[in-house]
């Protein structure tokens, strides 16, 4: 069970603050739920817990039972939103040396990440490996034409049809798109491959609980049941509960307190390593949805104690414009002792019988404390157990929160057309046939700075 806490803000935002913020949180909320704020034709993700396709949902199922049988390694190509959740979720709850088990304990397919870049050396390493395993693909893009995921797409499918011939490779490429327009949606259709839905009315960013999370996650062994179980459970104490008793409420309020009171950058703080890539989830989420009309909170992340090492000096006596939402783990699933050792050259001998969990636990609430005493808001996000249910409630929890903080911020939290300008220079510098005058222009102020 997922629960916040802002005692270690106190000093910082008063109870006084937080009431302030009651009405503005009805109407955020009003706006999420009755679907009448801003971007509200993206809302599609507030009742997905309980309102989803149950036929994709066992269609999902078998595919992943299917690819399980047959392949060792699953190439999931996507960008953004339809990347990083699926491998939030899937490092967070995987075993964290999966890919170097050996066959006998290995239990589920090696899943290799690929068209989140455009690195030319990435993939040319990615096609050296491929031929070591039995291989399967899931392209996943809502547009169809994002260059990255398109590029990597055209050579695995290459690759896929020249190794398996063109009927058999079908088998093994699954699509995950538009339900009914697109290149992509076109192709799959066209070739006769095998495709998932990715709902209108779902952005990329609010899009894990949907097929381009859950197939591979599914694929991963991980139990998309209990993800969406743990999901539905958010949604039944995040969306309709009243200010008071909601944490996910409580969450943006604090945020956005501390916004409005200078704190310019929230770092997301894990003590987990297999956190890491949930905190790349939560900087897309927060970043898209908030980054815009020159206003928002900067998302940022560490991974403790790793970081303390290297961003642990800026935290505790840096520029004070930072805050901390530290998500931790009562059970992280595993330990170690820690032995004795009879010459304790090292002097850690008072830690013998203890377990890592615990050292991880005092590590944590001494930095805490320190951050606190340096400056720095503290705020809680506590989780039971680092299990799919959990990690279903804390998806549910974040996107709702987001939502509520940008309504609270009067922006349309699921928009986001500043990506566009990069795409716009890449296409004009790269000749994209419309773009060529543009392409001249900016290319002189590229060679006026040489
Ligand atoms: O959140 C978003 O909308 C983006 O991050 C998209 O998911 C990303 O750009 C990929 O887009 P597409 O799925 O159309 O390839």
């Amino acid at each position: 069970m997922l629960q916040f806490n802002m005692k270690n803000a106190a000093q910082f935002v008063s109870q006084q603050e937080m009431d302030n913020l009651r009405a503005q949180m009805k109407l955020a909320q009003l706006q999420t739920l009755e679907k009448n704020g801003p971007g509200n034709d993206f809302l599609g993700w507030v009742d997905l817990p309980v309102d989803y396709d149950k036929e994709e949902f066992n269609r999902i199922k078998n595919a992943a039972t299917r690819i399980q049988e047959h392949s060792g390694l699953l190439v999931v190509v996507g960008i953004g939103g339809s990347y990083l959740g699926a491998r939030a979720v899937i490092e967070l709850l995987s075993h964290h040396f999966n890919d170097y088990l050996p066959g006998n304990k290995r239990k589920f397919p090696r899943i290799v990440f690929a068209g989140n870049n455009i690195s030319g050396a990435y993939l040319a390493d990615l096609m050296d490996v491929l031929d070591e395993y039995s291989v399967s693909l899931n392209v996943i893009s809502k547009s169809g034409t994002t260059t990255e995921p398109a590029i990597a797409f055209r050579i695995l499918r290459n690759y896929m049809e020249d190794r398996y011939g063109k009927e058999a490779a079908k088998d093994r490429i699954f699509c995950t798109t538009d339900r009914n327009k697109g290149a992509l949606k076109h192709l799959a259709d066209q070739e006769g491959y095998e495709t998932f839905v990715i709902p209108d009315d779902i952005g990329g960013r609010y899009s894990v609980l949907t097929a381009v999370g859950l197939l591979p996650i599914a694929v991963a062994g991980i139990s998309i049941d209990d993800l969406m179980a743990g999901a539905a459970q958010g949604r039944e104490r995040f969306a309709n509960t009243s200010f008071t008793d909601n944490d996910a409420a409580q969450y943006a309020a604090a945020r956005t307190c501390l916004m409005r009171k200078g704190y310019e950058i929230e770092i997301l703080v894990n003590y987990e390593p297999a956190f890491h890539y949930m905190t790349e989830w939560w900087k897309q989420l927060q970043g898209e949805s908030e980054g815009k009309d020159n206003r928002g909170l900067f998302p940022a992340g560490v991974d403790f104690s790793t970081d303390l090492h290297s961003m642990g000096q800026y935290i505790q006596a840096g520029r004070r414009i930072l805050f901390e939402t530290v998500v931790s783990f009562e059970d992280a699933g595993r330990t170690v002792e820690i032995p004795k050792d009879e010459a304790n050259l090292d002097g850690l001998n008072f830690l013998a019988g203890m377990g890592m969990d615990e050292v991880n636990q005092k590590a944590m609430q001494g930095t805490v404390l320190a951050h606190v005493d340096g400056g720095v808001p503290n705020l809680a996000i506590n989780l039971s157990e680092r299990t799919a249910f959990s990690c279903g409630e804390l998806i549910y929890f974040f996107e709702i929160a987001c939502a509520f903080a940008g309504y609270l911020n009067a922006i349309n939290p699921f928009d986001q057309p500043g990506v566009e300008a990069y795409k716009n220079n890449m296409y004009s510098l790269l000749g994209k046939p419309g773009y060529e005058e543009e392409g001249k222009k900016l290319q002189a102020r590229i060679d006026a700075t040489k």
